[in-house]
This record gives structure tokens, C-alpha cells and sequence, in this order.
């Protein structure tokens, strides 16, 4: 059983779709843990009410990146985890979480990577005119948004669109992709060379 320790910044849908898909059994994983690293985030809230174990670890409270990671380290080394799972969680990954998570750490981005890294990216595809939009869960590396792609998954954009709808809809295949790329890893199918990520075909 795959043991998560779960990263969140705010209302955390992915971090409760992952916990249903876990709770009805499609999902063969474990979350040990929810870290947020904002005081108040929604997602707590959900995560508390689940009965899950949950800790928040504002950034704020700490002078650097490293010596927020460095925090953020020893909590999740509370648990025995396999896989870090960075479920809307909007900080830039820095080399002491990097580095005792290595190949460990993935993340959801809503856009088609490499289109659209960084912030707000489901207005940045709607700002550009894209018919196609969508998702990506990746490893992540030392650079932003640029690890080793598991999964993408795409929505056409509507006329009627706006950043709220699209992203609805993104949002909705995140949940659906997220899950999917984390039991592909619990059933040891995932493996990376280079850039490239190979999924060995269910038996
Ligand atoms: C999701 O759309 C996720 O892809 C995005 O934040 C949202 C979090 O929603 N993540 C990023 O933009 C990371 N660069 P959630 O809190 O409801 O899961």
C-alpha cells in the first residue's frame, strides 16, 4: 500500500478526490498525511473531517525557502512515506525537499505542459486562444513545471468559456488523472529515463 503525505495550499478538491477514491477502493494508497502551508486553507478543514492527520506550516513563519523545506522535511519524516503528492500546493520546490524526495514527488498542473508553467495557467491558455486545454501530473525536478510527464489529459475550450468554467472542467480531469497516475506507481508500472516516463501495460 502506497503511503501519500499530501501538500496543500488551498481548497484542496484533489487532496478529497484522492481520499474518495482511496475510501470506495479504487485507489490502493494510504494518506498519512496532509501539510498545508496555509493557516485556514480549506482543504484542512476537509482533510480534519475525514479523520486524517493534518498540520499546517506557514512559509511565513520562516526567514527562507530552505528553512521552511527544511521544517517541512522532518514533519513528513514523521511518517514512512513513499510518494510526496503536491495537490495544489503553490510553492516554487527547493533542493531540501528535493532532495531526500527524489523521483518521490509528484505534482498536478492545469495546463498541457510545457505550455503554461507558473501561475493562473488555465487564463493563460484561455488568454492565448487555445481550442485544447487540460492537465499534467509530473515528477517533479529542480526547475518549475518541468519534471518527467506521467499523464496529461485535455478538454476542448468552449466559446462561452471563461477562466472559471474552463477551469471547472480542468479541475474535474485533474481528479480523475491524479488518482489514475498514483495507482499506476502503486502497482509499480511507472518508470523514467531521461525525460520520458514508461508505463508498462496492466497484465
Ligand atoms: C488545481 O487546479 C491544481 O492543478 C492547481 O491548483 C489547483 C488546486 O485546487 N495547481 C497549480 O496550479 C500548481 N502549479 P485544489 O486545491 O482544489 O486541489
Amino acid at each position: 500500500m502506497l503511503k501519500l503525505g499530501v501538500l496543500i495550499s488551498g481548497r484542496g478538491s484533489n487532496m478529497a478526490a484522492i481520499a474518495d477514491n482511496i475510501e470506495s477502493g479504487q485507489l490502493l494508497a494510504k494518506i498519512e498525511v496532509v501539510i498545508s502551508n496555509i493557516e485556514g486553507a480549506g482543504g484542512i478543514e476537509l482533510a480534519k473531517n475525514r479523520g486524517l492527520n493534518t498540520q499546517v506550516i506557514p512559509h511565513n513563519d520562516y526567514p527562507s525557502r530552505d528553512e521552511f523545506e527544511t521544517a517541512l522535511v522532518s514533519a513528513l519524516q514523521h511518517y514512512d512515506l513513499d510518494l510526496i503528492v503536491l495537490a495544489g500546493f503553490m510553492r516554487v520546490i527547493g533542493p531540501n525537499l528535493l532532495a531526500p524526495y527524489k523521483g518521490k514527488i509528484i505534482n498536478m498542473h492545469p495546463s498541457i505542459l510545457p505550455a503554461f508553467n507558473g501561475l493562473n495557467a488555465q487564463k493563460q491558455a484561455l488568454e492565448y486562444g487555445c481550442k485544447v486545454a487540460g492537465c499534467t501530473v509530473h515528477f517533479v525536478d529542480e526547475e518549475l513545471d518541468t519534471g518527467p510527464i506521467i499523464g496529461q489529459a485535455t478538454v476542448r475550450v468552449k466559446e462561452t468559456d471563461t477562466q472559471d468554467s474552463l477551469s471547472a472542467r480542468i479541475l474535474l480531469e485533474e481528479h480523475r488523472l491524479f488518482s489514475d497516475a498514483i495507482q499506476m506507481i502503486a502497482d509499480g508500472r511507472v518508470s523514467v529515463s531521461g525525460r520520458r516516463v514508461h508505463i508498462r501495460k496492466e497484465i
